[in-house]
């Protein structure tokens, strides 16, 4: 086993917490976008070292709020955990903590119930953030959360509310837990798996929630070595995915199994008229095996798998032998059987963005150009109830050329061509891991 250097080039930390109005930009901004496209990732407040997991730095927020036609401000972020403050020499954020957690989100940012959310599996509770991204408390969902939360709550079209699967280091089940609209705990259940998987997904379909039972486990030997995120590589564990009906029991769970593999993004699901399930994600063959400081194991590629719960078997197709990661979908076809999905090269790489018909399996490319890598995309349709495709796919794109940082805003349906407009930072932004757009309104 052993370790790369996660913190180089634009994997680095950026130091400044910058506020800065009426950017520039390039092309127009369409009038329908007024809200704040939201992205965080991991920042270390203290200089990383090369052999530090890129999962566990502190978390930094960026947003550029859209109005009016115009990009009326850019503002970056530390997540005030104690480490941060404590670093900072700020005062600790209110709220209460989870066992192991120092309030710390690195991993995803939402809106929920009129907030917003930093977000973070395992160990740290949810950030409440204000709208400028300051850190305002730590929140377990005013004390209806029990145990931890995760990065990747999936949000059903039809009510609102959130679907997650949680996981504990202590745990030797998984839980499923649903926040409702009002940003309360409504739901919770245990499912037992006789051991404590890393669990950084889920996802949904109209009737299920889909549980990811993968063979990365909680490893005592690299905990008491001091690992800062001991899970590792367990190939002879079972590989799995359970289907829980969402308002079953645990024991209505319907496991069905594959050979090892790990996945940490499906990119969507949903019920086939003949009973099955299909769900595409993106497959890591292994995950923390030679490298356990971060993933490294080889390209992800994507997947289609059919579950059919009626006998526990998957059905596995490649849709695509390149490297891709951070699948999307317009959010209103979360769990539904959705035209169109939208991948990027795996962070670091120098890929296209990928527009793909989930029908047809045809796939659009966009090229950033030279020395320009894109982070995830992300949907935004023209108005709630537009046609699926469209709108618009806008992300944060880092040019190595000059080493600065811009949003990029794309026609969906002229995913190809030139971009509708391009907004430039006043920074660059560091590789992270998500983001999402909240509108205003
Ligand atoms: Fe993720």
């Amino acid at each position: 086993m052993t370790t790369v250097d996660f913190f180089h080039g634009n994997y680095a930390p950026v130091r400044e917490e910058l506020t800065v109005f009426d950017l520039d930009v390039t092309g127009t901004i369409p009038a329908e976008l007024d809200g704040r496209l939201l992205r965080i990732g991991p920042n270390p407040v203290e200089d990383p070292k090369p052999t530090d997991h890129w999962f566990t730095g502190s978390g930094m927020a960026h947003g550029v709020q859209l109005r009016d036609g115009r990009a009326q401000w850019y503002r970056n972020r530390y997540v005030n955990g104690d480490h941060v403050a404590d670093a900072l020499g700020r005062p600790r954020m209110p709220g209460p903590r989870h066992e192991g957690g120092d309030g710390n989100a690195n991993t995803n940012i939402i809106g929920h119930a009129g907030k917003t959310w930093a977000l973070v599996e395992g160990f740290s509770y949810p950030v409440e953030l204000d709208h400028e991204l300051g850190s305002v408390a730590s929140n377990n969902f005013e004390g209806t959360l029990e145990g931890t939360f995760t990065a990747h709550p999936k949000r059903d079209p039809a009510t609102g509310e959130l679907h997650a699967v949680t996981y504990y280091f202590g745990w030797d089940f998984v839980r499923y837990v649903v926040v409702g609209v009002d940003g309360r705990v409504r739901r919770t259940v245990d499912v037992p798996t006789g051991h404590s998987p890393m669990i950084h997904d889920c996802s949904i379909t109209e009737s299920s929630v889909l549980l990811l039972d993968f063979p990365v486990h909680f490893d005592l030997d690299a905990a008491m070595a001091g690992a800062s995120l001991p899970y590792l590589w367990k190939p002879d564990e079972v590989c799995r995915i359970g289907i829980l009906p969402f308002d079953a029991p645990a024991d209505d769970v319907v496991w069905c199994e594959l050979d090892p593999c790990f996945v940490f993004h499906p990119m969507n699901s949903f019920d086939r008229a003949d009973g099955t399930i299909q769900l595409d994600v993106c497959k890591h063959e292994s995950m923390f095996d030679t490298v356990t400081n971060g993933p490294a194991e080889g390209p992800p590629r994507l997947h289609r798998w059919i579950l059919d719960p009626a006998t526990g078997s998957v059905r596995e197709e490649l849709l695509d032998d390149r490297n891709q990661e951070f699948p999307r979908v317009d959010e209103r076809q979360v769990g539904r059987d959705a035209r169109y999905g939208y991948t990027v090269g795996f962070v670091g790489e120098e890929g296209p963005a990928f527009k793909r018909d989930l029908h047809t399996n045809e796939v659009e490319l966009h090229d950033f150009g030279p020395g320009r890598s894109t982070q995830e995309m992300v949907f935004v349709p023209r108005s709630e109830d537009a046609d699926e495709d469209d709108g618009w796919c806008m992300s944060y794109v880092h040019d190595a050329n000059t080493d600065t940082a811009d949003v990029v805003i794309l026609n969906a349906q002229d995913f190809s061509g030139e971009p509708q407009a391009i907004v430039h930072l006043p920074q660059r932004v560091p590789y992270g891991f998500h983001g999402n757009w909240v509108p205003n309104r």
